[in-house]
């Protein structure tokens, strides 16, 4: 086979498609249509939200698993439950998807950002640590792609300053550190069943967690501030309704008894990919210790080093896709410098300046995320990890192969720019 790199006319490594998402059968028909036929297509009267709440919690190793629309909501609800309110400050890291402080800012909170490590690509401790002020109740790590973040630091952080730890789960169904799930080592974790996750309803939400007193005050914010013992129209706190629906309950049933063999898959492939691409030189794959013993690989995220290269990451990114990998520079803004949090357009949600009112989002001097954003983060999707071997091969070989021939894609590059 030619070596010329399929960007500039030689024959790519692949054309085989890899495979889509979402993966579904007659399991999903059936539920679905089990659901529909009940007759009960809301949570109140039906049975498959509250058993796959039961399942997945379970799963989890929580006590406790209460369904709601999103897996924004779920942060939402969780915050809330939490007591966190006006002046609170609540520290998150800035690489992440934006729900994860529009949930701050909605439960009227202040996001404080903190820097990622540079090879996890997750929150620094050691960063959480030093943006601890007296109005700090809350931290959420989020376990980015799937990689769980270092949690016997952060939990010992929560522990001396008394704060609470949500953990942002949404990329990490079914990961584990040292051995146990993610969702319930923090005091509340929260999901996503949103199309793109690795379990999916197109959209849905879940709360993990093994504290009977959040999870009660969960259950009633979720459900219009109602409470067990309460009449039907009774309303104790604020709170809205965000339960999720029966056919999305069913068919997140169905969906979840793939989810444990697809999720091995995920997992194997990745460290596959781990051990074969940190061999070529300017690829640092997000890095993983013997404590992530199973990552989700909602994500699989490399470094990528345009000084090995030669070329920004974009045109590395070109020359993959034309050979037929299907590669992103993931998120491209740190959060803390969306608009949103630039110019402060927080709608209703004012509660910054009872404590923080002159804060500058984007002055928050965030090193790591910046390079990761700008020219470093490389993303492959969790449909691409479902491949098989072979496919991981493609994958190694392509990389390879845009190494090798590096000097020629420069070229390229240095051409344009001589007649730009
Ligand atoms: C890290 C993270 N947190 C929270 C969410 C929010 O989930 P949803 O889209 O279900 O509201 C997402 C979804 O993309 C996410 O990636």
């Amino acid at each position: 086979m030619s070596n010329t790199l399929a960007l500039l006319g030689g024959t790519p490594i692949r054309t085989k498609p890899f495979p889509t998402w979402p993966i579904f059968g007659r399991e999903e028909e059936e539920a679905v249509l089990r659901a529909l036929r009940s007759g009960n297509w809301g949570r109140l009267a039906g049975k498959e939200v509250e058993t796959f709440e039961r399942r997945f919690a379970e799963y989890h190793g929580a006590k406790h698993g209460i369904a709601v629309v999103n897996g924004t909501v779920s942060l939402r609800v969780a915050l809330i439950a939490a007591g966190i309110e006006a002046g609170d400050e609540v520290i998150i890291p800035p690489y992440t998807f934006f729900a994860t402080a529009s949930a701050v800012v909605e439960a009227n909170a202040t996001p404080i950002f903190v820097d990622v490590e540079r090879d996890t690509f997750n929150i620094d401790p050691a960063a959480i640590e030093a943006a601890i002020t007296k109005r700090t109740r809350a931290i959420i790590p989020v376990h980015l792609g799937g990689l769980p973040c270092d949690m016997d630091a952060i939990m010992a952080i929560a522990q001396r300053h008394g704060l609470v730890v949500i953990e942002d789960a949404a990329h990490a169904h079914g990961s584990e550190y040292k051995g146990k799930r993610v969702g319930a080592i923090g005091h509340m974790g929260s999901f996503s069943f949103q199309s793109s996750k690795n379990l999916n309803s197109g959209e849905g939400g879940l709360i993990t967690t093994n504290d009977d007193v959040l999870a009660e005050r969960c259950r009633s914010i979720h459900n219009c501030g109602r409470i067990p013992t309460g009449a039907w129209y009774e309303h104790h706190v604020m709170s809205a309704n965000y339960r999720l629906g029966e056919l999305a309950g069913a068919l997140l049933n169905a969906q979840f008894d793939r989810l444990d063999e697809q999720t091995n898959t995920r997992d194997a492939n990745g460290r596959y990919l781990d051990k074969l691409l940190s061999m070529i030189p300017g690829i640092a794959p997000q890095k993983r210790d013997d404590r992530t013993t199973r990552n989700a690989q909602h994500l699989y995220c490399l470094r990528y080093d345009q000084g090995a290269f030669g070329v920004p990451r974009e045109r590395f990114l070109e020359a993959l896709a034309a050979e037929g990998i299907p590669a992103s520079g993931g998120y491209g803004i740190p959060l803390n410098r969306q608009p949103m949090f630039l110019e402060k357009n927080f709608g209703p949600y004012s509660g910054y300046r009872s404590a923080r009112p002159d804060i500058d989002f984007g002055a928050f001097p965030l090193p790591n995320v910046d390079r990761i954003c700008a020219s470093e983060g490389v993303w492959l999707t969790q449909n691409v990890l479902l491949g098989t071997r072979a496919d991981m091969d493609d994958i190694v070989r392509a990389v390879e192969k845009v190494y090798d021939q590096r000097h020629a894609l420069s070229g390229i590059v240095e051409a344009a720019g001589a007649s730009a």
